[in-house]
């Protein structure tokens, strides 16, 4: 019997999306405390544009010899389990993949990762829906570890780029830790951005307590932070210099299964809102990238094997 093999996208030389292409890699069998997922979606999201783009390789972040994959987040169902997993077949899961540096991706038919960063979907949401969850839900619920809990009586929140994944996100799971919410977004996003009960902004003042920088404006939002408040980036290795006693963190999202089981349940029940774009063929990733390049795009393009 032959080599099993399933399809994937990959890059080999980064040019953007003329470069991306599908190409048949090795299936292997998941090893202890990992499960074998047939994806049904995975999501388009900024960094993919990034990493077919060469930015991360131009950084030295990325020296795949033949070929990186692309895509970060995804859902689908278990195919097989490794040993130790209480994962059944045929499971709904949804998960993220971090990392630059890999020659595979969540643009895929199949993908083995291990079982602590993937969680189970819930009733109630469909496996399209949960996968625009689990990169930038993640980001969102640790950009808010990184502000913490409001200070009392300095609690306004400015968050830029509102309308967009991280952003919204934001609206939603920061007033947990007792900020008060104002979106930054375009004048079209304004009943979104206060659907989400926060306050809305298409040009902020200087003065917030706290800026989270989801748009990546980084001095530009840097300089609303009051003296002596904070700033949270969505760029671990570009962020603006500390100054003004301002302290400037950035999140560098990690895989954590327990926190996406959790909002995985708060999109489930509409709490956390999952926006799908448009779903398009594996085959179609360029097209995908190359729409979601052009700005505007609210809501996710996911990707069907
Ligand atoms: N470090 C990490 O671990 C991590 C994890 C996840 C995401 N990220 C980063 O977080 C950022 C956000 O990701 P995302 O998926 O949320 O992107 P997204 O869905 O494209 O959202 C970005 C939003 O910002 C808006 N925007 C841009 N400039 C603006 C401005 N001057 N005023 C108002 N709104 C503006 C965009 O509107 P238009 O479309 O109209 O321009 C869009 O709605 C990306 O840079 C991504 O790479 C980092």
């Amino acid at each position: 019997m032959g080599t099993r093999t399933f399809r994937t996208a990959v890059v080999r030389t980064p040019d953007g999306p003329g470069a991306i292409e599908i190409v048949d890699v090795p299936l292997r069998e998941p090893g202890p405390g990992e499960v074998r997922v047939r994806i049904a979606g995975a999501g388009v999201n900024p960094v993919d544009l990034a990493v077919a783009g060469g930015y991360f390789h131009s950084l030295g972040l990325i020296r795949q010899p033949h070929h990186t994959g692309l895509g970060w987040d995804f859902a689908g169902t278990v195919e097989a389990a490794g040993p130790g997993v209480d994962l059944a077949v045929g499971t709904p899961v949804a998960g993220v993949l971090i990392g630059f540096d890999r020659d595979f991706g969540t643009y895929a038919e199949q993908l083995v990762l291990p079982a602590a960063d993937l969680a189970v979907v819930p009733d109630g949401l469909d496996l399209v829906a949960a996968a625009t969850v689990p990169l930038n839900g993640l980001a969102a619920a640790q950009v808010v570890d990184l502000l913490g809990d409001a200070p009392a009586g300095a609690d306004r929140l400015l968050v830029t780029g509102a309308a967009g994944a991280v952003g919204a996100y934001l609206l939603s799971l920061a007033p947990e830790r007792g900020w008060r919410v104002t979106g930054l977004a375009r004048a079209a996003d304004e009943d979104f951005v206060r659907s989400l009960g926060a306050g809305f902004t298409t040009a902020a003042e200087p003065g917030w307590d706290a800026v989270a920088d989801a748009a990546n404006l980084q001095e530009q939002a840097f300089a609303l932070v009051r003296d002596g408040g904070a700033y949270v980036g969505v760029r671990p290795n570009a962020r603006p210099a500390a100054d003004r006693g301002v302290t400037v963190a950035a999140v560098d999202t990690h895989a954590d299964g327990r926190r996406l089981a959790d909002l995985l349940t708060r999109a489930a029940t509409g709490e956390l809102p999952t926006r799908v774009h448009a779903v398009l063929p594996l085959d179609r990733a360029a097209d995908a990238h190359r729409a979601a390049a052009k700005g505007g795009v609210r809501g996710r393009y996911v990707l069907r094997p």
